[in-house]
């Protein structure tokens, strides 16, 4: 979908995806394997940039770009542009290039930006420039004196009153070695996607998963370097790296950038391990690789708040939260219980206890507020957790790790914003490694008024349900039949789908809210394409959601 430009300024059409990369555009290798890209790949420049003013004595020399280029919320004059350099031991400036066109003849800067130690090498340079407007389409590489990195691509944001359609991608859950990435080699050719959230795990603490078609050598990361290293091997990956240079890029942190199932700095689940330093260093080791490694720009006085609004525009926003660095209450306490692969079969009293929070107060007032609030036409909420109940025959919840277990601030939450009278919300979430869509309602369940619509995106390569099931000797359909009769006793789930990964594209006009789950035929098939499992449509002012396809 080409969009018309809306600016006022520049050319009155834009270039699809589909255009760029029919010109070869971007160059990263994943891209470059299946496209006409190879020969972008081979031609592109090596080093210094020709016409470059006189190389400063700080200039790095060497050093690799084995972790490609990434480039984080765009701003209406820029974007936050991001990348690191492997195989150098000291601080020195690398060059960063911002130009109009994809063979980088129409430069809009040229300028120095410094490499630390400290950062781990990695570079986080909020680019802006007078010379730059709304919604202008960019390309952007670094160079060190011999070496050039992939060239990467964003656009300034709209202007708050642009009209245009807006596209946005969730997805969760991205373990390295579960499956390869073939879902990232699909997003990173979607058309016209304004931004790409991922809404929790973006790397495992442990490696855990048996039997993928990859090794991660890391075992379970404590330590600064240990996380930072983790860091490094899953973006080492050239899928993950193509699907970051095509598009703007925000994350969000579930409990596996630290550890599973902690909550504020109190631990988790060790999964076995021994610790090795005190739970809180730990915490604060696992957030400093995760913003070191992504295109994130920390907030000036809270600098490891991730929570956010976004404004796409006239017609839509989204709001990103962290739930598990305010949350003043763990896991409910249902020892005794019994426990069957990722799920937790109740009952479980506690969960409904008044004042167990995920969110904490504030960041509950934030939210609440901020969409209650908001003039966008749809309000998107990412939040990591799925937020819709799943009871079994016997009323049973059976997912107390996720919303179900903070129930008492989920219902909350929703009375409130049903009370409010806010319309057009929908919630993306993730974490269950498994799709559901439905409707969020007071109550979690077909009882409640309804509040809007769930997409719940499946993993993104992390073992589906029904795989786990397989790893702990339930034969695979037969987990994945017990999942998918999940709807008779939740009649408020529409969709279900426990044995494929993926993500979720969600498309906003002014009169409706498209969903779609997009997802490759395979993870353990490295050439394995993306379709699309299942398609949702949901109109202004109807909270409920309709299966299109
Ligand atoms: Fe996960």
């Amino acid at each position: 979908m080409a969009r018309a430009q809306d600016t006022g300024r520049g050319p009155a059409r834009l270039r699809s995806r589909r255009d760029l990369l029919a010109e070869g555009v971007l160059a990263a290798g994943a891209l470059a394997a299946t496209t006409p890209l190879a020969s972008a790949e081979r031609s592109r420049t090596r080093g210094l940039p020709k016409r470059s003013p006189a190389a400063p004595r700080d200039l790095v020399s060497h050093g690799r770009f084995g972790l490609g280029v990434a480039s984080g919320l765009p701003q209406l004059d820029g974007a936050p542009l991001w990348t690191r350099v492997d195989g150098i031991d000291r601080r020195g400036r690398i060059w960063l290039e911002v130009a109009r066109s994809p063979d980088f003849r129409h430069v809009v800067d040229r300028r120095l930006v410094e490499v630390r130690p400290e950062t781990d090498f990695t570079v986080h340079h909020l680019f802006d420039s007078d010379a730059l407007g709304p919604g202008e389409e960019l390309y952007y590489r670094f160079a060190t004196r011999h070496e050039s990195s992939p060239a990467g691509r964003f656009r300034t944001s709209r202007p708050p009153d642009s009209r245009e359609p807006v596209r946005v991608a969730f997805w969760s859950c991205q373990s390295y070695q579960s499956g390869y990435y073939t879902a990232h080699r699909g997003l990173a050719h979607e058309k016209d996607v304004d931004l790409v959230c991922a809404i929790g795990d973006y790397i495992y603490e442990k490696s855990g998963d048996k039997d993928g078609p990859r090794t991660d050598p890391l075992p379970n990361a404590q330590l600064l370097d240990e996380y930072r290293a983790k860091y490094r091997l899953y973006k080492s990956d050239r899928n993950l790296q193509a699907m970051h240079a095509a598009h703007p890029f925000v994350a969000i942190w579930d409990d596996h950038e630290v550890e599973s199932s902690y909550y504020n700095e109190t631990e988790g689940n060790r999964q076995g391990a021994t610790p090795r330093i005190p739970f809180p260093k730990r915490r604060e080791n696992g957030y400093r690789a995760f913003f070191e490694h992504l295109p994130l720009i920390r907030f000036r006085h809270n600098r490891d708040r991730i929570y956010r609004r976004i404004p796409l525009g006239r017609h839509a926003e989204i709001f990103l939260t962290d739930l598990h660095q305010y949350s003043p209450s763990a896991s409910p306490d249902c020892s005794g219980t019994p426990s069957a692969g990722p799920i937790l079969l109740g009952p479980c009293p506690n969960a409904t206890a008044p004042g167990r929070s995920l969110l904490g107060a504030n960041q509950r007032r934030w939210l609440e507020d901020g969409i209650a609030g908001s003039s966008a036409t749809w309000k998107l909420w990412g939040t990591s957790m799925m937020l819709m109940a799943l009871d079994s025959a016997n009323h049973w919840t059976l997912d107390i790790g996720e919303w179900s277990g903070w129930e008492w601030e989920r219902n909350l939450l929703a009375e409130n914003l049903h009370r409010r009278g806010v319309k057009n919300i929908a919630s993306f979430s993730g974490d269950i490694h498994t799709y559901f869509a439905g409707t969020w309602t007071t109550t979690g369940r077909s009882d409640g008024k309804p509040v809007g619509p769930e997409f719940v995106a499946g993993s993104i390569s992390s073992y589906t349900i029904a795989e786990n099931f397989k790893q702990n000797g339930v034969p695979e359909a037969e987990a994945a039949l017990l999942v998918e009769r999940l709807p008779e006793n939740n009649p408020h789930l529409a969709y279900v789908n426990s044995t494929r990964h993926g993500y979720a594209l969600a498309t906003v006009t002014p009169e409706e809210l498209r969903v779609d789950f997009r997802s490759p035929t395979s993870t353990r098939d490295p050439n394995a394409r993306v379709e699309t499992l299942a398609r949702f449509s949901v109109e202004n002012g109807n909270p409920v959601l309709k299966v299109v396809s």
